[in-house]
């Protein structure tokens, strides 16, 4: 009863100014965690409009869980620096981490505008803000955009990652749930390997073969009989309009004209050498 009657007694203004404290506590508690961006697979492209600082972690790395204070406090000025801070864990994003070439942990990133630096200073929030602030990132060269986290390459090399993540997942399970022991998994995976290559083989040659087929297309060799009377070789000089099936017996009638032609000439010369003789 003692209680209650003092927490009545206490002034109005002050209980105010309590809930005030605990909201404010909340909303700066809420603020300080929203304030690092999340990127996962599905919206890191997010990242490549305006600026951004991005660092790609591992739950179980020491350097990283050091870094993670400063990365808040760091994200706290993000506002006041006109960019975002965002971070990456490569354990769940194998994909991420391929696609940006992540070797070593912490890696940060400054983005701006699709351009990718990374940051090599040291990893205080002082340094951080100045890298931003003072512009020291034009003092670095940005990665080059054939290798950059955007390009096809880069996007090759991330499937690849995700390939063999999932290929570990597999293997995993299939050990561990299914008690197959490791060199049993791996013959499935030869296995698996062998039939797929197969598979893309006989595709390959289907596609090929639609493609560029092996025979000569038809009449290929027709030009090259050797065979032939020069005659007919002449004659497939000339322009022809005529039917393959035509040809045979419309060859000999034109021989027969030549003849008679050749015939003509010779008369038509005789007469004139006649008439040059007579004048
Ligand atoms: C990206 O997606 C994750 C998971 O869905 C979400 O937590 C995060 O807020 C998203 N980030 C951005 C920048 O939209």
């Amino acid at each position: 009863m003692a209680a209650i009657s003092r927490e009545n007694a206490r002034p109005p203004f002050l209980t105010a100014l309590c809930v005030l404290f605990f909201a404010a506590q909340l909303l700066v508690c809420c603020a300080a965690k929203k304030n690092v961006a999340i990127l996962t697979e599905d919206n890191w492209t997010s990242m490549l409009e305006g600026e951004w600082m991005v660092e790609f972690y591992a739950p179980w790395c020491p350097a990283c869980r050091n870094l993670q204070s400063t990365w808040e406090e760091f994200a706290d000025w993000g506002e006041d620096l006109e960019i975002q801070v965002g971070k990456v864990d490569v354990t769940e994003e194998a994909g991420l981490s391929g696609r940006f070439g992540v070797t070593s942990l912490p890696t940060i990133y400054h983005v701006l505008d699709g351009e990718f630096r990374k940051y090599t200073g040291s990893r205080t929030k002082d340094d951080f803000i100045s890298f931003v602030d003072d512009k020291k990132w034009e003092k670095v060269e940005p990665v080059e955009s054939w290798k950059a986290p955007n390009s096809f390459l880069m996007s090759c090399v991330s499937w690849l990652f995700k390939i063999s993540m999932a290929v570990r997942t597999v293997h995993t399970s299939i050990t561990e749930d299914y008690g197959i022991p490791v060199w049993g998994s791996y013959c499935l995976f030869a296995a698996v390997t062998i039939v797929a290559g197969l598979l893309i083989g006989m595709v390959l040659v289907f596609i090929t073969d639609c493609l560029c087929p092996a025979a000569p297309p038809k009449g290929f060799y027709e030009p090259i009989q050797m065979d032939m009377p020069p005659t007919k070789v002449k004659r497939e000089d000339r322009p022809t309009t005529e039917e393959p099936g035509e040809e045979e017996e419309e060859e000999e009638e034109e021989e027969d004209d030549d003849g008679d032609a050749e015939e003509d000439n010779d008369a038509n010369i005789r007469k004139r050498r006649v008439k040059a003789t007579a004048e």
